[in-house]
């Protein structure tokens, strides 16, 4: 397969920034998780979807994977507010999407309706735990889900590493000109150690290009901040990769930490932004012990190839292996895991913020060094 078509056919464009407000008065306060949704529902990364989920979508994501339209999706994108502000709100007027005094969009309201948080819980992350923290999201927001169209009007400042934010019509663009056919992406939560470079080396073997798309959203306060990530990304790319075949932008959405159901998200998005391949590792998205660690892989299969559009690349846990000498995986080394180099990410992050280095077959010199002096800088 070749050039990837958008998830529905089109890319989606729901900015206009001559939009006229006069006349529109109430508000609504979106949280960051809501105004980074916004955002990308605006830009196309969420194409088909042109709004915040109304209750046909919403029930149909939740309890099949599809939207109305019969499109794969996996992660209800959703406007929650309070009983007391949905009931301020007329069906079929316009309101104000707002976030710290500035307005950034407008939502018609379509429909109001309270979901059942019990059931979203089970379907989407697979647990009712309030320890797990898409869950613990997903209860502490409020419990009345507005829903219609949104236009966004002024977009959210980009205060941080500006120039890796793109459009999906942009990295189209970069791609094409690159005269990439085949683009994997991946998706990364976390600072890209041998493992990562090693999946991501692997896929280039057999597609034109990388796109190195972290994201760069909310995420919990023990993932390592995305400024000190951004920083070690360029640091790797700069020394280890063929600058004509990798291409870095950021992916501003939240985690969801929703694991199987987040890694059909990640694919799809990826999609919109020009990929026609995307790398699911071990864990992809996952949190604890909530997932098998090959689930975000199986959940594949309850869709065609047809259906999903983009070719999901499959990676077993990898490693540096001391008897291969080199990275390898299961499926590749014989040998016992006394052999392997491996160590889990909250080790790595006590021993990067204790300033101790973690070896160089875990991750490279440059990154370790990167990531020592900027987690000294956050705990110190
Ligand atoms: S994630 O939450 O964004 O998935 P992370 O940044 O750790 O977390 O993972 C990025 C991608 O690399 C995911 O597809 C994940 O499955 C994969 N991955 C991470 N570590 C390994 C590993 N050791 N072996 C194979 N795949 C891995």
């Amino acid at each position: 397969m070749s050039k990837s078509q958008p998830h529905g056919g089109q890319l989606i464009n729901r900015i206009d920034y001559s939009y006229n407000l006069a006349g529109i008065y109430k508000e609504v306060e979106l949280d960051k998780m809501a105004l980074s949704d916004l955002e990308l529902i605006a830009i196309g990364a969420y194409s088909p979807i042109t709004g915040f989920l109304g209750s046909e979508d919403y029930n149909g994501v939740v309890h099949n994977m599809k939207l109305v339209s019969g499109h794969v999706w996996s992660i209800p994108i959703t406007l929650p507010v309070t009983e007391a502000k949905a009931s301020e709100l007329e069906i079929g007027e316009r309101v104000k999407l707002v976030h710290n005094g500035v307005v950034y969009g407008v939502l018609e309201l379509q429909e109001k309706y309270a979901p059942d948080k019990q059931v979203e819980a089970e379907n989407v992350f697979r647990t009712n735990d309030l320890a797990h923290p898409g869950v613990k999201k997903l209860w502490e927001r409020p419990e009345v889900y507005l829903a219609g169209p949104i236009t966004v009007v002024n977009r959210p400042k980009k205060d941080k590493f500006a120039e890796f934010h793109l459009d999906p019509v942009e990295t189209r663009k970069v791609f094409a000109e690159r005269g990439w056919k085949t683009v994997v992406g991946f998706q990364t939560r976390n600072p890209v150690h041998r493992a990562h470079e090693y999946i991501q080396k692997s896929a280039l073997e057999i597609v034109d290009g990388l796109f190195l798309n972290p994201l760069v959203g909310e995420t919990k306060s023990d993932d390592i901040p995305a400024d000190i990530r951004m920083e070690s990304y360029q640091a790797l790319l700069k020394n280890y990769y063929p600058q004509d075949r990798v291409f870095l932008a950021v992916f501003p959405a939240a985690m969801r930490y929703a694991g199987p159901r987040e890694a059909i998200f990640h694919a799809m998005v990826r999609k919109n932004f020009g990929c026609t391949h995307f790398i699911v590792g071990r864990d992809h998205a996952g949190v604890g012990n909530y997932y098998g660690t090959y689930d975000a892989q199986l959940i594949f299969q309850n869709f065609t190839a047809e259906e999903l559009g983009i070719t999901p690349l499959f990676f077993e846990h990898s490693f540096f292996c001391k008897k291969c000498g080199n990275m390898a995986s299961t499926k590749t080394c014989p040998h016992s895991t006394e052999d392997r180099v491996i160590l889990s990410g909250t080790k790595v992050r006590e021993m990067l913020s204790n300033g101790i280095a973690p070896p160089p077959e875990f991750s490279r010199k440059e990154v370790v060094e990167v990531l020592i002096k900027g987690m000294n800088v956050v705990t110190h």
